[in-house]
């Protein structure tokens, strides 16, 4: 992955640039990097904080040979090739909060985003967007994010190099996808598991329609998240904000 990286100083998101791109046929692995993001977007159509050279805002093209349905796997193993890059470059050790929030000492420092170019032949391309908090201080965030956002720099009270953490999330992105083709999920779904702050846990799941509260018992295959109400019943939980007991 990212033998092609396209590079730009400026620009509203990497994900537009990258769905474009992915509209001309550009191969499997290519990445588009940013300095700066100045519409950077997030899941739930959330705005994403992007400053000029204090973070990775990266978006990478995938072409897997996978049905639709199998996407969300993806977001889950880019959370994992994130987490091993953040651990190897700073030794710190972050935690994966369903289904993609990567935290470090329960401050979010990276969100994932994925999206889909799809037709009636399955997936054209599988867009994954990477916005990783690399440098900032404090007063870098919004005001609406500085108390739930941290930076590697932050916590590790250094600088950190964004080129060793392109190179180490692209190497173990490239690593996992191709376990993913030749053995399927399993093994990658354990891995995911144990970075998981969320399983085990008592969480509040809060969604467009309806909010519920009970405890995550596991993901699926399908990274559909499994929780348990007070009822004894058990819900599928495809898209939602997750807040966690201590
Ligand atoms: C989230 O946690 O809500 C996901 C955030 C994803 C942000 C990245 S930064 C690179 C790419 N371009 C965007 O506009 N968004 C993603």
């Amino acid at each position: 992955l990212g033998k092609t990286i396209e590079y730009i100083a400026s620009t509203e998101s990497t994900q537009i640039i990258a769905h474009q791109l992915a509209q001309t046929g550009v191969s499997h692995g290519t990445a588009v990097l940013a300095e700066e993001q100045t519409a950077g977007r997030g899941r739930m159509a959330r705005k994403w904080d992007s400053a000029y050279g204090k973070g990775i805002w990266m978006s990478i093209i995938l072409r897997p040979d996978i049905p639709v349905q199998r996407a969300p796997q993806f977001t889950l193993i880019a959370a994992v090739a994130v987490v091993r890059a953040i651990e190897e470059v700073t030794g710190l050790r972050p935690d994966i909060k369903w289904p993609n929030d990567i935290l470090v000492n329960g401050k979010k420092c990276t969100g994932i985003l994925t999206e889909l170019q799809s037709d009636a032949d399955g997936i054209q391309a599988l867009i994954i967007g990477i916005g990783l908090n690399a440098n900032q201080e404090a007063d870098d965030f919004s005001e609406e994010v500085r108390n739930i956002a941290t930076s590697l720099k932050m916590e590790t009270g250094k600088h950190v190099s964004r080129q060793e953490l392109v190179r180490s999330i692209l190497f173990y992105l490239e690593q996992y996808t191709e376990i993913y083709i030749k053995e399927g999920f399993g093994v990658l779904k354990l891995m995911w598991e144990s970075y998981s702050t969320t399983i085990g846990k008592k969480v509040r799941a809060r969604m467009a329609r309806e909010t519920l509260e009970g405890i995550a018992e596991g993901i699926t295959d399908d990274g559909v998240l499994q929780l348990r109400t007070a009822d004894g019943k058990l819900h599928g939980i495809y898209s939602a904000d997750i807040e966690m007991e201590k």
